[in-house]
């Protein structure tokens, strides 16, 4: 449900504040209005501005699908002014939320294929919707694998969550880090190393990764070599986004408007682009 004016935000209060890491929290927002609150929706891979007032607004992505949409949930690191004032948020503190914007994650399109995502860093945020997704109408698809890298075991997000997906039927997750401690039972290395020596089955298979612009440029060199095509590789480039409504023109990248074409894109449409993302 949008407003008529698109600059208009709802508001929203913080029911719920989650500290994942040192710089990422998920905080929970509840709109004031109630039948907002009931008929509000989203797909996953859309996403939201959200408005600290006095301060200033920010692109986020949908970090619950809407199969539990109770609550609208961001993760958010901190990174600069709006987000340092978004940790600085309280339980009861008011924001403003507009959206949503922007395509989302074809699942329609995914028919009984097996998932593989691959999410790096803060990229989880923006998978973590789509995850939950497909576990939520877990009968439409085949295996579905999850790989998630962070810098260290201090930076994984969603720890309880990993505990559920990781408990869920036919779903395989991995986790690594860039360089980890005595406690780390899991793997480390480079998320395109390690997908290398997973070597999951290209074939049926549907690849879908959010990360830094660096680890999506080897993932998909790793996922070529691991022989799947573009079409069949998805990615969202939502971290490109400021306005998120085509005026300020910072997502261009080519001929495209991340905001207006995107988030999300096949790599069949985004290769050959400038290398930017
Ligand atoms: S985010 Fe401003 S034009 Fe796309």
């Amino acid at each position: 449900m949008q407003n008529t004016n698109i600059y208009l935000p709802h508001i929203a209060k913080v029911v719920e504040i989650k500290e994942e890491t040192q710089d990422v929290k998920s905080f929970r927002f509840e709109f004031v209005e109630l039948k907002l609150r009931e008929n509000f929706t989203w797909k996953a891979g859309q996403f939201l501005i959200l408005s600290i007032f006095g301060v200033g607004e920010a692109v986020f992505t949908f970090a619950n699908p809407q199969t539990r949409k109770e609550f609208v949930e961001c993760s958010i690191r901190k990174v600069g002014l709006v987000t340092e004032a978004i940790h600085e948020l309280e339980v009861g503190d008011t924001v403003g939320i507009r959206g949503p914007y922007g395509n989302w994650f074809p699942f329609e399109e995914f028919g009984s294929k097996n998932l593989l995502f691959v999410a790096g860093g803060i990229g989880i945020a923006a998978l973590r919707s789509s995850i939950e997704y497909s576990m939520d109408t877990r009968n439409d698809y085949g295996k579905i694998t999850i790989l998630y890298g962070a810098r260290s075991p201090m930076d994984i997000c969603y720890k309880d969550k990993i505990v559920e997906w990781q408990n869920s039927d036919n779903v395989e997750v991995a986790l690594t880090v860039d360089r980890g401690n005595d406690e780390w039972k899991h793997r480390v290395g480079l998320i395109p190393t390690i997908l290398k020596e997973m070597n999951p089955a290209a074939e049926n298979t549907v690849a879908i990764i959010c990360g830094p612009p660096i680890m999506i440029k080897f993932t998909l060199k790793a996922l070529s070599e691991l022989g799947f095509t573009n079409d069949n590789i998805v990615t969202t480039l939502e971290m490109k986004m400021k306005c998120g409504l085509g005026k300020c023109g910072r997502c261009n990248i080519g001929n495209i408007y991340v905001c207006k074409d995107g988030p999300v894109f096949s790599y069949e449409q985004i290769e050959g682009l400038p290398d930017e993302y």
